[in-house]
């Protein structure tokens, strides 16, 4: 058996499987010679996948549909793969809503906050005591790079993805003494259905990743967090703006985001 198998196997649980980063890690760890656990809303396309998962890799995936909005949804999750041997959790479901901080649906918002903060907290919280107590295993969140410092246009889902890249820190700094490596993935643009969902034209945004460079790129830094960008664009984006002092780095970030309001979105310092 692998290195990676051994490690995270015998099974990984991925939210967020239907479409974009999800699938892709899905894929991926297929692949590499897990099981699956596909979580997400779509059950046709998780039901499609599967069969794509086992005709062409021979492994079994389970098929969850479940809505992480729904505050239930972590322990109806747990429940499910109780008697499974999850050795990885890549908690990667999540959406953002941009545009001014107020004039977004209030219900959309408290979606945003349960499925971006309330589910991945709940399954890191119910499978993070299993895998210490084996002494091996992983945890991957998805984040963004908007979780490094607040965007402006974008506060409610730059928040979110704050409060995730804490907990990602903070469990990595916890699980790692016990043998589980914690990655915190702050992907920038990448080309999946989430920018067309926000209505924005993906052709419009600067070094866009494809879904499968960004899965590939997370697993092969699972070992080396606590955050990882894929994107040597973003990284050096970041870099940059994380060494100013932030009063200068937000304006900067501010004045990208108006300039790209009135323009085209090149220039963007963000993800989707
Ligand atoms: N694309 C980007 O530019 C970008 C950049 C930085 C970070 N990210 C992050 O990357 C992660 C994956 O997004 P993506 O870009 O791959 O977008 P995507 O293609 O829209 O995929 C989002 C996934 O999350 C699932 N999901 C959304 N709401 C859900 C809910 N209420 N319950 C269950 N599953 C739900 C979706 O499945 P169903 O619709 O079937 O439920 C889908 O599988 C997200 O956390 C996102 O914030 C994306």
């Amino acid at each position: 058996m692998d290195d990676f198998v051994k490690r995270y196997g015998p099974v990984a649980l991925v939210t967020g499987a239907s479409s974009g980063i999800g699938r892709a890690f899905a894929g991926q760890l297929a692949a590499r010679g897990l099981d699956v656990v596909l979580v997400a809303r779509r059950r046709d396309r998780l039901e499609e996948l599967a069969r794509t998962l086992r005709d062409t890799h021979g492994v079994s995936p389970t098929v969850l549909p479940v809505d992480l909005a729904d505050p239930a949804a972590g322990k109806e999750i747990l429940d499910a793969v109780a008697r499974l041997e999850v050795g990885l959790l890549v908690s990667n479901a999540g959406f953002g809503v941009k545009g001014a901080f107020g004039e977004e649906d209030a219900a959309v918002l408290s979606s945003m906050l349960a499925v971006n903060c309330h589910a991945p907290t709940q399954l890191a919280h119910g499978l993070a005591p299993r895998l210490a107590q084996r002494g091996h295993g992983g945890v991957i969140f998805t984040s963004s790079v908007e979780g490094l410092m607040g965007c402006p246009y974008s506060a409610g889902y730059s928040a979110t993805k704050a409060y995730v890249n804490a907990l990602g820190e903070a469990l990595w700094a916890e699980l790692g003494p016990r043998g589980v490596d914690v990655l915190t993935l702050c992907p920038g643009a990448t080309d999946t259905e989430a920018p067309r969902l926000q209505g924005i034209d993906p052709a419009t945004l600067q070094d866009l990743m494809s879904p499968d460079d960004v899965a590939r790129s997370a697993l092969d830094h699972l070992g080396s967090g606590p955050t990882h960008i894929p994107s040597a664009h973003y990284r050096k984006v970041f870099d940059a703006l994380l060494s100013m002092p932030r009063t200068e780095a937000l304006t900067s970030m501010a004045s990208s985001v108006r300039k790209v309001s009135q323009g085209p979105r090149a220039d963007r310092a963000g993800d989707a």
